[in-house]
């Protein structure tokens, strides 16, 4: 079936359409259409996302997004109620602004072309970036038992699915989402938005560089020897705001120590979500580990994995451009609803905007 999907929850006008096929364990999926409009530059100038100026801006493009969508699938608008099977739309969790304003527009959608709703979580959307694969190595691997790390800008999550109708929450951030951490640390630096692909960047360059540096800062990694599957991390982003505060003190506030900075930081992020991770994966004999998220395109956290992992576990990510938002993801998940007779009332589907997954 050819599904129409729209992604608002954070700062990117999302949509996208997606052929799915066959039942969930068997899925086979053909992109047609996927286009995001980014709202980086506009949130860059105040390091974070202001909720209604979002909302503007979801509201601006949506129809230019859409059309462009079409013309990418060569579906013409007199073709819609012909060619579209099923419209999805994010109900949550996310900004309440920004998930009004493509809710509205799909209901608006299912309403006039008399089609199927599904309002899905963008948190199982997030996971099911990952089954936008067709090819083998995929289908080898999505074995269960299967824990999934689903890391971006507003969540820090570990989930056990031990069978596609329970997917089961086994701890998350206590206070901020490790995307956040990333994006606030950034911030402190005044190195842009969003913050985990700049420091990931010079992080990145700085190992490259210097390949038997020892970590300098000891910067805390908070919670990773807890017994339960829970994060923090706002204290490493106090420790860093510390840490920038002693060193200007000391005049020693400089590019080296920026790009030092960058460089800890991600060692320790990745650090602890990589050992938590496989604490979960060995504690319910799990088949698979897959990773999701933002921060799942972050290059470090996937070789970390694949180092750590060493064949004990097969490793699963999506394809980088899947990591961050985008409809695709949005239309699989809705897909998966779908399946299991999901469906909505056009006329009384709501934003959700703390939603968990049912
Ligand atoms: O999933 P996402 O696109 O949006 C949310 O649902 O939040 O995640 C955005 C987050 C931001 O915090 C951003 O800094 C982080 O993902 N991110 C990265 C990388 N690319 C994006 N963090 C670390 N390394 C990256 N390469
Ligand atoms: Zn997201």
């Amino acid at each position: 079936m050819k599904i129409l999907s729209i992604e608002t929850s954070c700062d990117d006008t999302a949509i996208a359409i997606v052929e799915c096929q066959n039942d969930f364990e068997n899925l086979s999926t053909k992109i047609l259409a996927n286009v995001i409009s980014s709202q980086t530059k506009l949130h860059a100038k105040s390091g974070g996302i202001i909720p209604n100026l979002a909302a503007r801006e979801h509201e601006k493009n949506l129809i230019p997004v859409f059309k462009e969508a079409l013309k990418l699938a060569k579906i013409k608008e007199s073709d819609l109620k012909k060619k579209i099977d099923l419209i999805v739309t994010t109900k949550g969790p996310g900004l309440q602004p920004s998930l009004l304003m493509g809710l509205n527009f799909a209901k608006t959608l299912s309403y006039i072309l008399n089609k199927p709703i599904v309002g899905t979580n963008h948190l199982l959307g997030h996971i099911f970036s990952n089954f936008v694969r067709n090819d083998e190595e995929f289908k080898n691997n999505i074995k269960l038992p299967l824990v999934v790390l689903l890391v971006s800008g507003g969540h820090t999550q570990l989930y056990k699915i031990t069978n596609w109708n329970n997917i089961e929450l086994m701890g998350e951030t206590l206070d901020d989402a490790s995307g956040e951490c990333f994006d606030k640390i950034a911030k402190t630096l005044k190195l842009g938005y969003p913050g985990g692909v700049f420091i990931s960047k010079i992080a990145e360059n700085f190992r490259n560089k210097n390949k038997n540096y020892k970590l300098e800062f000891n910067l805390p990694k908070p919670l990773i020897n807890s017994k339960d599957y829970n994060f923090s991390f706002s204290g490493l982003k106090t420790a860093v705001l510390y840490l920038t505060q002693k060193l200007k003190k000391d005049k020693k506030y400089n590019k080296k120590t920026v790009e030092k900075i960058c460089f800890e930081t991600e060692e320790v992020i990745t650090d602890v979500l990589v050992k938590k991770t496989l604490k979960l994966a060995e504690s319910i004999n799990a088949k698979t580990i897959m990773i999701s998220g933002g921060v799942s395109a972050n290059k470090r956290l996937r070789s970390k994995f694949v180092e750590k992992i060493n064949n004990q576990f097969d490793f699963l990510c999506p394809d980088r451009l899947m990591s961050t938002d985008n409809a695709v993801m949005i239309a699989v998940a809705g897909y998966y609803e779908y399946l299991k007779n999901k469906q909505d009332d056009c006329l009384l589907l709501e934003v959700d905007s703390n939603g968990k997954i049912e």
